[in-house]
């Protein structure tokens, strides 16, 4: 895909991370802030999701707090109506973080996410990538109010949907696609250069219990947080899933800025279902066999990843983060 602001070349680059954490948010946070070389974050909107809005708000300042990162950028608090969809705590716990008791300092000013995006849009004009991963809320409402925006994003990578598979929420839809259909189908046909980071690319995400062993000898509240969020992870997607390890989702969607060649991507025609009666959020796909008779692609794909190399490549560098916080 060819950035309108050519950010290829230029690193750091400017990042957004629109999410609702979440606990393979919180872990694709880490990531983002141990990759300062490749990414400059500048930001993060929230968005309801995985628990309510003000929860995934508070969860954010939890994780800046504890990173000590609280005054380098702004928390955006998600946009519109809170969304009557299912929660996720069977995956993410009662609090979205693994039930690990952060604590929260002070009561954090509450700029609204789709303020905070135009803003950053402004700043960062040309050259600023959007990471969503959780419901398109924020982005579609960015589009709908900051229509002008559209033109100075260099591009929006999304963790959303399942192209050649189920989904996870119901046989047709991933839950980010889900919980807020028509934002995602805005964005989708809103014709801004897109990646999408799906199911079919994260379940090849999967961290394995016994790659913890490598955090173990660390000593700091930072670690000990990591460790705690990724057993809640093992245990609640071996209850509720059946299976031992932890999909880290919104990582691998982080990760694909920092190593694009861990996913293969294909351009392809995508539109999202509003409202089927049992396909709504349905992220459908244009693979035809015969490709001439294919609709024109508007959003490039992922279709599988490496997701070996990409744990590997999460493990190097939250190793690394976490030792700064050594005591
Ligand atoms: C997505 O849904 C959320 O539960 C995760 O944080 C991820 O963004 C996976 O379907
Ligand atoms: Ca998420």
């Amino acid at each position: 895909m060819v950035n309108k602001g050519g950010d290829k070349n230029r690193l750091p680059v400017p990042v957004v991370l629109d999410t609702d954490p979440g606990i393979d948010d919180a872990v694709a946070l880490m990531l983002a802030l141990a990759s300062p070389g490749e990414i400059d974050l500048v930001g993060i909107s929230t968005t309801g999701g995985n628990i309510g809005r003000q929860g995934v708000f508070e969860n954010a300042h939890r994780l800046l707090q504890l990173f000590g990162r609280q005054n380098d950028f702004p928390v955006g608090f998600g946009w519109g109506e809170e969304k009557d969809t299912p929660a996720a705590s069977h995956i993410h716990g009662a609090d979205g973080m693994g039930e690990t008791g952060l604590p929260l300092a002070g009561e954090p000013e509450k700029i609204p996410s789709v303020e905070l995006l135009a803003q950053l849009v402004r700043e960062h004009s040309g050259k600023l990538v959007m990471v969503a991963v959780g419901p398109l809320t924020n982005v579609a409402a960015l589009l709908r109010e900051y229509p002008d925006c559209k033109k100075n994003i260099a591009r929006l990578v999304i963790m959303g949907g399942a192209v050649k598979m189920s989904g996870n929420v119901t046989p047709a839809a991933e839950a980010n696609i889900y919980k807020d259909p028509q934002a995602a189908a805005e964005v989708f046909s809103s014709g801004l250069p897109l990646q999408l980071v799906p199911l079919d690319a994260t379940l090849k995400a999967l961290f394995p219990p016994d790659r913890l062993v490598q955090f173990e000898s660390l000593r700091s509240l930072q670690a000990d947080f990591f460790r705690r969020l990724l057993r809640f992870h093992f245990r609640a997607s071996r209850l509720a899933l059946g299976v031992d390890g932890s999909y880290l989702h919104d990582a691998l969607a982080v990760a694909s800025l920092l190593a694009p060649q861990l996913l293969q991507f294909e351009p392809v025609h995508c539109v999202v279902e509003t409202k089927g009666e049992w396909t709504r959020g349905m992220t459908l796909c244009d693979f035809r066999y015969g490709s001439k008779k294919r609709l024109q692609p508007n959003i490039e794909v992922a279709v599988g990843a490496d997701g070996e190399k990409f744990i590997d490549l999460l493990c190097q560098r939250i190793l690394i983060f976490l030792e700064k916080f050594e005591q």
